[in-house]
């Protein structure tokens, strides 16, 4: 157990990891690019480092430097069979990702990963690589990690997909640059697009038109040069800590404002908050500084679409439930069950706890503004790394809440506490 002192106010500036899904797939574009590229800034979280020791296990060559990695690789053409099995540890991207990139070698792959990772599905994969040719088995009717994949060739169809999901849209296109002829997916919705505009740097020009994606087939990807901004996902923990510590102030400095990540943003002004972006790129992947002060807000329901925009947020977005002037309600997020733990249970579970008075559904929570503190709460992580970090905000909120554990937030933000320590006001 551990737990917290209480914290008055939040002032000062922050400067957030590096984002982890652009890293993800710099070290996997990188490893597929015949050539030296260059990954400036990258996480180093345990997730990201999964995916660096399966791209050196199919034998790319990373170099630490000052500002990152030089990656040395043949391409993807020349990828090793791995020796061994490979590891994804606690990674949905990483498992998702190179299933699909995998999917298409024309080898002999095992992958696996932690207790978390194994249950979590990969038929929603599978399923649609196997409509491609691929030819993966998964324990449980193809459904879970172990998952083994046999030599096959791919070929060009037309997909549409079922799941709203940027990690399956992203298996879909790394393998469908190595099918016989084009491969064409429709994404039930916009999720986050970082693939499809990281490959253009790497010199692979998708056509994208609208939620129609056609992935045309090529021999090799150019090396390249990747900076990898701050993620958003993590500044969310800065712009929820704002409203819920009264009196702070919070610049959050050089995050990703990718439109198809900041839905949170949008969100806020639903809820009537008020805060300053000041964008710094003209070109690329947006990012920049955002300013957020504390301040009174309403409520909101949330629904359709923007999920899939917000979906690493949500958690944070119905802690603020808490402290709102009236509910917040969060549907249509069938998908927070199937995360690194059921995060629908566990925030209710976390936010009953408190005190709070929350309705669960099926497809999402409705939190009620708190009335009456529980002091003695026990919070629980479920060994997710954005649950714990609720969990640490709010046990410094009330002071002295107890937390069952910490350890995930190496997952994403290793040094999480040493960031709000560095503006906090007791
Ligand atoms: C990610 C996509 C999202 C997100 C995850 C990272 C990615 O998952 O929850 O943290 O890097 O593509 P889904 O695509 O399964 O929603």
């Amino acid at each position: 157990m551990i737990s917290f002192d209480k914290v008055k106010s939040l002032k000062g500036e922050v400067n957030v990891p590096s984002d982890k899904s652009i890293t993800h797939r710099a070290f996997i574009m990188s490893a597929m690019a015949d050539g030296e590229s260059i990954v400036k800034k990258p996480l180093l979280s345990r997730d990201t480092l999964a995916t660096k020791a399966a791209m050196e296990m199919v034998g790319a060559e990373f170099t630490e430097t000052e500002e990152g990695f030089i990656v040395c690789s043949k391409g993807f053409k020349n990828f090793k069979e791995p020796g061994n099995v490979i590891n994804c540890e606690n990674s949905g991207t990483t498992a998702r990702l190179l299933t699909g990139l995998f999917a298409g070698q024309n080898k002999y792959f095992v992958l696996t990963g932690d207790n978390s990772l194994r249950k979590r599905p990969m038929d929603r994969v599978i399923e649609p690589l196997g409509k491609l040719g691929a030819n993966i088995f998964a324990r449980e009717n193809n459904k879970y990690l172990p998952l083994t994949i046999l030599p096959s060739k791919l070929k060009g169809i037309e997909i549409e997909g079922k799941v709203k999901s940027a990690q399956v849209k992203s298996a879909i296109i790394l393998a469908g640059l190595q099918a016989d002829s084009n491969v064409i997916y429709i994404e039930p919705a916009v999720t986050r697009n970082h693939t499809e505009l990281m490959l253009k740097t790497y010199g692979v020009h998708l056509n994208v038109s609208g939620l129609r994606i056609e992935i045309e087939p090529v021999d090799r990807l150019m090396p390249a040069e990747i900076n990898v901004p701050g993620d958003f996902s993590s500044a969310a923990f800065f712009l929820g800590a704002a409203l819920i510590f009264e009196n702070s102030e919070i610049l959050i400095k050089n995050v990703g404002l990718n439109p198809t990540r900041s839905g949170m943003l949008e969100v806020l002004k639903g809820m009537n908050v008020n805060f300053d972006v000041d964008v710094n790129s003209e070109s690329g992947d947006p990012f920049g500084n955002i300013l957020i002060k504390s301040q009174e807000y309403d409520g909101i329901t949330i629904k359709g679409d923007i999920i899939a925009n917000i979906i690493d947020e949500i958690p944070m977005i119905s802690a603020l439930g808490l402290f709102a002037k009236s509910p917040v309600e969060i549907r249509d997020a069938h998908e927070l069950r199937v995360k690194e733990s059921d995060r629908i249970k566990a925030m209710v579970y976390n936010l009953r706890q408190i005190g709070a008075e929350v309705e669960e559904f099926e497809d999402g929570l409705k939190v009620y503004p708190l009335k009456n503190l529980n002091k003695n709460a026990k919070l629980r992580s479920f060994d997710d790394h954005r649950i714990a970090m609720i969990n640490i905000l709010l046990s410094k909120k009330f002071g002295g809440l107890c937390i069952d554990e910490i350890d995930a937030i190496d997952v994403s933000f290793p040094d999480f506490i040493e960031k709000l320590n560095s503006i906090e006001v007791v």
